[in-house]
């Protein structure tokens, strides 16, 4: 098989991050701080992941940057927005998630990274306020004012691409209005200050008009409209989204594919969270909370499949909550009871105590995601990038298709995309050449 003519990954690559928070910090010390040999880069896919190429026999395991061309971290440049002036460094040290003696060692580098003034409107993060925010007479006067500081940054760092990922905070739930559905209308709304228009979506437009790839790290409704859909292809701009997959999620997409697997029943599914960051103070006004409890309460329906299942799922209860506890910071701690049943209808329970460090979690996330985005671009792959699901608590997908959420399954499908960029054959795990 031959494979996909990939452009190389010469040159710097800007990321860019919207807001300025515990996620992005978190990314961006990492990433320094790794690239200095400070600290390793677990978690990242990109960085440690290998993929398996031909028969098992074959010993080929190549780690992913040695299979298709990655940027390497050392062309990675940073930039950002956010409604807080704060410098990187300040901004690291407020999200508390990162040591400050490590933080003392990149401190010049992170210092140097000043966010620009953020296209914000209360009406869609009720909790927040901030002194550091663009004014426009309309919404797409800020959407230039956003294409005015990529193409700034872009000069002065004399970058060869660029790539954009959402790290705001969690806005209010939307739902598709007739201002999403066409380039057309979607522009007429921007001209019009449409109150459908909410600010992540001013940055969504401004990336991918300028055809850089774009991420949304957050569950609201952002890229995932027909109308950005549409000029994505018309600009061939890769997608990606969305919300993170970390935590409680993460765990969720991995116990429950085991339990289907063996045919467990489950008939209840209670979930509970402290987190005392931004992010929980954010999640505490309810609105910005039921965007994020959509996005989490779909992940069971669809790896359980009660229409196919309904003598053990059909009458699942689940139930998620997160509590904003601020004594805790970033490093939330979740709960999970899980009530079970097996052979012959005996209840049995499974409880999950997970003592984690969100921004720890999402950190290689964005950096793969970005990377992969990067790489998509230069595939000539636009559109949503399905196989970039693994990352996401909501994938987006094409309509009328179902989100795959199943861990393993989004695993495999991304190695396949690896290898079928590469040309490689694709595994099927059959595996009878072995015995024949
Ligand atoms: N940490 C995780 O594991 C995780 C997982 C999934 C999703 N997320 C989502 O990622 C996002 C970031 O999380 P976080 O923990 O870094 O939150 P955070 O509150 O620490 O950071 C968000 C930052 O975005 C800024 N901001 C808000 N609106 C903005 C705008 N319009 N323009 C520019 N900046 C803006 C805020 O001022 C803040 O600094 C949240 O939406 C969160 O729900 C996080």
């Amino acid at each position: 098989m031959s494979g996909i003519e990939i452009t190389p990954a010469r040159g710097r690559v800007g990321v860019l991050l919207v807001g300025l928070g515990a996620v992005s910090t978190t990314t961006i010390a990492g990433v320094i701080a790794i690239r200095k040999g400070l600290a390793r880069p677990i978690g990242s896919l990109t960085q440690m992941g290998t993929v398996r190429l031909g028969k098992r026999t074959e010993g080929r395991s190549p780690r992913g940057a040695e299979m298709v061309p990655l940027a390497s971290l050392d062309d990675l440049v940073f930039g950002a927005w956010d409604i807080f002036d704060d410098d990187c460094y300040a901004a690291a040290r407020t999200a508390g998630v990162i040591d400050a003696s490590l933080l003392e060692q990149i401190r010049p580098e992170l210092e140097r990274i000043r966010p620009w003034p953020a296209v914000f409107d209360q009406r869609y993060v009720k909790r927040l306020d901030g002194p550091n925010v663009k004014k426009g007479r309309t919404k797409k006067d800020l959407a230039e004012q956003v294409i005015a500081d990529i193409r700034n940054f872009k000069t002065e760092h004399a970058l060869d691409r660029l790539v954009m990922v959402w790290c705001g905070s969690t806005e209010v739930f939307m739902t598709e209005s007739p201002a999403h559905e066409t380039i057309e209308s979607f522009e007429h709304a921007l001209e019009e200050n449409d109150p459908a228009i909410p600010s992540s979506m001013v940055y969504a437009y401004a990336a991918i008009s300028e055809g850089i790839p774009y991420a949304n790290a957050a569950p609201n409704l952002t890229a995932d409209i027909p109308a950005l859909v549409s000029l994505a292809s018309r600009t061939r701009t890769p997608l990606a989204g969305k919300d993170l997959k970390t935590g409680q999620t993460l765990i969720k997409t991995i116990v429950a594919p085991g339990l289907k697997a063996r045919l467990l029943g489950v008939q209840g599914w209670y979930s509970t969270n402290i987190l005392g960051n931004r992010d929980g103070e954010v999640l505490d006004d309810p609105e910005s909370f039921k965007t994020k409890e959509e996005s989490k309460k779909s992940v069971l329906d669809y790896i359980l499949q009660p229409q196919l299942y309904p003598e053990l799922y059909e009458h699942l209860c689940h139930v998620v909550r997160i509590n904003y506890y601020p004594p805790r910071g970033d490093n939330k701690e979740g709960w999970d009871n899980i009530d079970l049943v097996g052979w012959l209808g005996y209840p049995m329970q499974l409880k999950i105590n997970f003592l984690c460090r969100d921004s720890i979690l999402a950190a290689p996330i964005v950096l793969d995601v970005a990377l992969f985005l990067d790489l998509a671009r230069r595939a000539n792959m636009y559109g949503i990038q399905e196989w970039l699901s693994f990352y996401f608590k909501s994938p987006v997908h094409a309509p009328g298709l179902y989100p795959e959420h199943d861990l393993f399954i989004q695993l495999m499908k991304l190695k396949n995309t690896l290898r079928h960029l590469k040309g490689e054959e694709l595994i099927t795990h059959l595996g009878r050449e072995y015995y024949d």
